[in-house]
């Protein structure tokens, strides 16, 4: 096959993609935000916590705080981030929290023109439609000029990322001199030096998430870190989170198995429902080591 016509082929591939995640959420945000409001992610736990179902909104608001905690974003009010983009900020819960927190300016970017619009309800019913503002971008292109935001912030969206070489360079693109980058996102396991890929029976259990809830190949942390410095960004960190993230997934499942659940999931639509289908694997995906749960940090240089 000509280099042409892959490029052609692989920018099919991306916009199916895109098209396909983008109807996800149009179709599935509104049962998520019925069922577990407006963060549209995990929670953080104390490892070998005994969780109830009541405290999952507040694990997920804690996760934004771990998230910045690691980070190291100042509070100190001559320091602290002014201007912030949220990349692919789901309906908005990240957005309106760092916005109210820090007093901020804060753009969220999302492919579901549904999000996007309930993200924008959601700010004004909150009084913050003069501090947060919601568009339908891609963030392999961002619509935002270089070095705009003193906090880049992505909360589970880089896995949606065919491109994360193009990913993590827009997001550096985008942030001022100085700027802290947060990535927290779902990675394969670091590969040992012995290894050139994930055993088969991995890739079985990764390629069936894929289908379902719309995501390219996986990464793993380390080639995250790896891209990090290749753009001579400063002060990298990671961590592994599985452990706090733990009680998440059976969480879910229970809730969606609730009558209310039931219901809702029937009412939504086939994208809906096979993501559904698929959520025990991403407990089988942790429980075997092969998913990762993982922040990456790190600062644009002066
Ligand atoms: C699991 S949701 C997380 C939402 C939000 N960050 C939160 O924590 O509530 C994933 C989000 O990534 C967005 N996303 C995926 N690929 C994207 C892309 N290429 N450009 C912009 N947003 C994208 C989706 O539209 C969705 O809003």
């Amino acid at each position: 096959m000509s280099t042409a016509v892959a490029v052609t082929a692989d920018e099919h591939q991306q916009q199916q993609l895109k098209k396909g995640i983008a109807e996800f959420y149009d179709e599935s945000s509104g049962i998520w935000e019925n069922i577990w409001g407006e963060h549209m992610h995990h929670g953080f736990y104390d490892t070998d916590a005994v969780v109830e179902l009541s405290d999952h909104r507040s694990a997920q608001i804690r996760m934004v705080e771990e998230a910045l905690l690691f980070a190291s974003v100042p509070d100190d009010p001559a320091k602290k981030p002014r201007s912030i983009v949220d990349v692919g900020c789901g309906i908005g819960g990240s957005s309106r929290y760092l916005a109210r927190k820090y007093g901020a300016e804060c753009h969220g970017i999302t492919l579901s023109p549904v999000q996007a619009e309930r993200a924008q309800a959601l700010a004004a019913a909150q009084g913050l439609a003069d501090k947060v503002s919601f568009q339908v971008a891609d963030a392999l292109n961002q619509p935002f000029p270089d070095g705009k935001f003193d906090l880049v912030w992505s909360m589970e969206s880089g896995e949606h990322m065919p491109d994360k070489l193009k990913f993590v360079s827009e997001l550096a693109r985008v942030a001022a001199p100085g700027a802290t980058i947060i990535i927290v996102t779902w990675c394969h396991r670091d590969l040992s030096p012995n290894e050139e890929s994930l055993r088969p029976e991995e890739e079985k259990i990764l390629n069936k998430i894929c289908s379902s809830f719309y995501l390219p190949a996986w990464c793993s942390t380390a080639d995250y870190v790896k891209l990090l410095e290749s753009l001579s960004l400063q002060d990298i960190k990671a961590a592994d989170w599985s452990g706090n993230v733990a009680p998440f997934w059976p969480a879910v499942i229970k809730t969606a198995l609730s009558w209310k659940g039931i219901t809702s999931l029937l009412r939504s639509g086939w994208k809906t429902i096979r993501g559904a289908m698929v959520m025990p694997l991403m407990i089988e995906g942790f429980k075997k080591d092969v998913i990762k749960f993982s922040i990456i940090t790190c600062r644009k240089p002066e």
